[in-house]
């Protein structure tokens, strides 16, 4: 049978009674990135840059994260562990430390689709698709992703600010539109 959202969402649920749930859930994910082509029909295909929330729960959120080219997503941290798993396209992710008036980088990772990666609740990253075409993943998060007091931080002078997600949906509105005039 065809994958569907649900069986994404049953699967990273069942997760959560695992003895180490965020391990659990990077095993669902590398299952699920071997097939980017179930993942594309079950998720339909990427058109647009966007967030795509499939569960939202206290315990557990999880997202369809579509990249624009060109497109980066300023520092900010969850306060919750965090699982990516690449199906298309690529994920440059760079990390930073708390450091006297913002942030020091702190490394990075490029994630090609096929990659998973792990981040524990007190990672701060930023993420770029620095690609020409889409970056398409799956975000899965330890608690209510969308609720609760975060910071994010400027990309330029790394100040703290709280979260603001109208601000992140701009991002990718205007990305989109760039993107759109070159394409
Ligand atoms: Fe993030």
């Amino acid at each position: 049978m065809a994958l569907a959202v649900d069986d994404i969402i049953s699967r990273c649920r069942a997760a959560l009674d695992e003895h180490t749930p965020v391990l659990a859930v990077r095993d669902v994910l590398d299952e699920l990135v071997a097939d980017a082509g179930a993942l594309d029909h079950a998720l339909g295909p990427v058109e647009v840059g966007g967030i795509t929330t499939l569960h939202n729960a206290a315990d557990l959120t999880i997202l369809r994260v579509a990249w624009t080219p060109g497109m980066a997503l300023n520092p900010h941290e969850h306060r919750m562990w965090a699982v990516i798993g690449m199906y298309g396209g690529q994920e440059d992710n760079s990390f930073y430390r708390r450091a006297s008036g913002g942030l020091e980088p702190a490394g990075g990772r490029e994630l090609p689709a096929g990659d998973v990666l792990v981040m524990g609740d007190d990672i701060i990253h930023s993420v770029a698709n620095s690609r020409r075409e889409f970056a398409a993943a799956l975000h899965v998060y330890g608690g209510d992703f969308f609720n609760g007091d975060r910071s994010e931080w400027d990309f330029e002078t790394y100040e703290e600010r709280p979260r603001d997600f109208e601000r992140t949906r701009r991002l990718f509105e205007e990305a989109n539109a760039r993107w759109r005039e070159e394409a």
